[in-house]
């Protein structure tokens, strides 16, 4: 009885203390506190720990019978369903969730930290100092007070570049673009990973490029294998995550980060290094980009604001050999001419004024309080036979499943219980079938991510249940 007596319920607060009560236990059961067909106490004897009315004990009962978190067996007790099988629970919270869906596909963040009064305040200020110069034409390569000053929050501590090696772009997506577009012609090959950003190979195919892959897993890169292809195809770039990489999660020991550095110095390729989420690292080994590493001017590196400050607002900067400069800004003035200049003059309000770091801490809390109630739940919640290896930052997990699951059928099973993954299968080229899904923890609020990810793991449970289950009909 132990588990009852620290229940706390406030008789201050608007809500019946039933409803806090039935609330507490659903939680309890939920984080699996309260084990599958352990026994409730009696109304009398609850009603005596608490110190409260019966009829209090007996609404609350009655609401956790009524969502199939309880049962009562006649003359014997109340006792826990096991919410994980049961797919009359399953069911009931899918309704509860059919207006909201559970969005463990996409890797938008959430609107929680969105600072919108911090912003407001800076573009009001942009808006009287500047007035209609603010709407004027700016240079392609980015307004240069901002590029002053992304170098000293950003660069000066751990890069050796130059200002003018810094292109604003709007977006991420925008630099693969625009990268692609000064260097690559059709028919040249790409480098990738696999499985790699979607986004990308759509880039690169647009422009007729043919692909070589190299295999991304948790054992490590086979770089004998990356220099054989490098030697066969002599592709024009590698594009790569090299920390916590979209879907695997994985990031590349230094080691490992040096060898890529070196090959691409010995056959000369250029590395696209996407640095969409390195910051948000949650372990305490430290890590560097490959822009940091490079001593030759082999890596256009691209960092998005996206996961890391605001989705919407399409800006984040390109840093890019001294070389190739020119090419890139007049393939960044060829697309858009150059990104909107009052959103530039507002985000360098925001850096100057310290509101940026402010924001950053936010949000890297954020994340990483997301990232340690999912592990936890998978830790205790997935099924045994689903492997997950620990990215340790980031937003994606990739749990890698039975190789003869069906993750499109998955996908289906899970989608018609308003759930939303990923399915492996969309990461690799040619929609190439794979037994592995990414979940994303990005787009959830952290304050539903347990219970979602909760219902995610049980459901998983039960379709690979039911799947084990026909095929054993099927050997019959
Ligand atoms: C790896 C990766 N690169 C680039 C992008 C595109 O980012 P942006 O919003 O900055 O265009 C995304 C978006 O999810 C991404 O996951």
């Amino acid at each position: 009885m132990e588990e009852f007596k620290n229940i706390e319920l406030d008789d201050s607060k608007s809500e019946y203390l039933y409803i806090q009560l039935y609330r507490i236990i659903k939680r309890k059961i939920i984080d699996n506190e309260l084990k599958p067909n352990s026994k409730l106490p009696s109304v009398r004897k609850f009603s005596e720990i608490l110190n409260i009315n019966k009829t209090t004990i007996v609404k609350a009962y009655k609401m956790l019978e009524d969502g199939n978190y309880i049962y009562k067996k006649v003359g014997s007790g109340t006792y826990i369903y096991d919410i994980s099988t049961n797919e009359e629970y399953i069911d009931s919270k899918y309704i509860e969730y059919s207006r909201n869906k559970i969005n463990l596909g996409s890797g938008i963040p959430s609107e929680e930290l969105f600072p919108v009064e911090d912003f407001k305040e800076s573009i009001n200020y942009v808006l009287d100092k500047y007035k209609g110069k603010a709407f004027g034409y700016q240079d392609s390569k980015g307004d240069e007070s901002l590029r002053k000053m992304i170098f000293k929050i950003f660069i000066k501590e751990k890069m050796d570049i130059t200002t003018n090696q810094i292109q604003i772009i709007s977006g991420a997506q925008q630099g693969i673009d625009l990268v692609s577009k000064a260097l690559l012609n059709a028919g040249d090959f790409v480098m990738t990973e696999s499985p790699t950003y979607t986004g990308a190979i759509a880039i690169f195919k647009s422009r007729g490029c043919q692909f070589t892959t190299i295999n991304i897993d948790y054992s490590g890169i086979d770089f004998e294998e990356f220099e054989r292809k490098v030697i066969q195809y002599r592709p024009k770039l590698f594009f790569t995550m090299p920390n916590f990489q979209n879907p695997t999660g994985y990031t590349y020991s230094e080691e490992e980060k040096l060898k890529v550095l070196e090959l691409s110095k010995k056959y000369s390729f250029y590395i696209v290094e996407d640095d969409y989420s390195s910051e948000l690292n949650f372990s305490n080994i430290k890590i560097k980009t490959l822009k940091e590493l490079d001593k030759n001017e082999r890596v256009i590196y691209i960092k998005s604001f996206s996961k890391i400050f605001l989705p919407g607002l399409r800006l984040g900067y390109l840093i890019v050999p001294e070389v190739l400069e020119k090419k890139i800004s007049s393939a960044k003035h060829s697309t858009d001419i150059y990104t909107s200049g009052l959103i530039q003059k507002t985000f360098e309000v925001f850096l100057k004024d310290e509101k940026w770091a402010k924001q950053f801490d936010l949000i890297y809390e954020m994340f990483k309080q997301k990232y340690y109630i999912a592990t936890d739940v998978f830790k205790n919640h997935l099924p045994d036979n689903v492997k997950l290896n620990k990215p340790n930052g980031g937003v994606n997990f990739w749990l890698e499943l039975n190789e003869n699951v069906d993750t499109n059928k998955l996908y289906d099973y899970l989608l018609k219980k308003n759930i939303i993954i990923a399915p492996g299968n969309v990461f690799y080229l040619n929609n190439k079938k794979s037994n592995s899904i990414r979940i994303s923890v990005a787009s959830v609020e952290k304050d539903k991510l347990r219970e979602y990810l909760i219902v995610f793991c049980d459901s998983l449970k039960n379709y690979l249940q039911n799947e084990r289950e026909t095929k054993k009909i099927q050997v019959l």
